[in-house]
């Protein structure tokens, strides 16, 4: 037979595995619409129980997850299933077919939350990012934990100041999200890339500041580091994801 310190050894130590590796991803829907978000695990990362589901308005649905990981969160809208039974969406499309992504990303433009978690006290980061362009207001609220762990929230509608060179909109005119300059434009400048591949040579942009002015903590290109878009938390129980905060 097990010596009682033995045994209660084991559940300390399973305690302390739980309470420190298991993150709980919370994601609500407080937009006046539905959303489908959808979830993809970042590179060495295990797929978490669900790629994508779909939250009615003031609905919510939780997954859990085993530091480390790291991986990302956006939300689907106008998403319907055509007659040959194909599901799609007008923005934050991941081209499945299906309301689970299965390993495919939202197409930009997508407003995403990202994350990377890690074990043994370490600091996660999470972020918000307007680099792939915006779809939807967007925030992360960290439950629990220390060192750190403020809110990021980008809760502005950056569709109503898109300019029109930057706007997609649906069949009846309505802006239903807003390009990265890069996505739109392609050019270097815009995308930091070739003679503008490093933070010192690609500076925010006319179109780049209309994100950050807008969404002032989230990332609005891809050098965008310098303004604390990156946010850091010891050990929460989890983090909260809402759409339309
Ligand atoms: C995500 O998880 C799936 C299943 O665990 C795995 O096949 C895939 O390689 C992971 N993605 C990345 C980018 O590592
Ligand atoms: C941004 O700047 C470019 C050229 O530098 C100009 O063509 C474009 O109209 C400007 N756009 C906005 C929204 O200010
Ligand atoms: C940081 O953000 C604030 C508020 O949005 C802005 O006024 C400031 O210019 C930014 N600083 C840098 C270095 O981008």
């Amino acid at each position: 037979m097990e010596s009682p310190a033995l045994i209660s050894s084991i559940f300390f130590f399973t305690f302390l595995l739980r309470t420190s590796l298991a993150t709980t991803f919370t994601i609500k829907n407080n937009c006046p619409y539905t959303v489908w978000p959808g979830t993809l695990n970042g590179s060495g990362s295990a797929q978490l129980s669900s790629t994508g589901f779909q939250l009615s308005p003031g609905e919510s649905f939780s997954l859990s997850t085993s530091a480390p990981w790291s991986g990302r969160f956006w939300g689907r809208t106008g998403c319907s299933t055509d007659a040959s039974g194909r599901f799609s969406c007008a923005t934050g499309d991941c081209a499945s077919g299906a309301v689970a992504c299965n390993g495919a990303g939202g197409n930009p433009p997508v407003s995403l939350a990202e994350f990377t978690l890690v074990t043994g006290g370490g600091q996660d980061n999470y972020d918000l990012s307007l680099v792939d362009g915006f779809n939807l207001p967007v925030s992360i609220v960290p439950q629990g934990g220390s060192n750190g762990c403020q809110t990021t929230t980008c809760a502005a509608n950056v569709n109503s100041v898109c300019p029109a060179e930057l706007a997609v909109k649906d069949q009846s005119g309505n802006v239903i999200a807003c390009k990265s300059a890069c996505e739109a434009f392609g050019s270097p400048q815009y995308c930091c890339t070739e003679s503008y591949s490093t933070p010192q040579t690609c500076p925010p942009t006319n179109y780049s500041e209309i994100f950050k002015g807008q969404c002032p903590q989230a990332y609005s290109y891809a050098y965008d580091d310098a303004n604390g878009s990156l946010y850091t938390c010891v050990s929460p129980s989890g983090y909260v994801i809402t759409f339309c905060p």
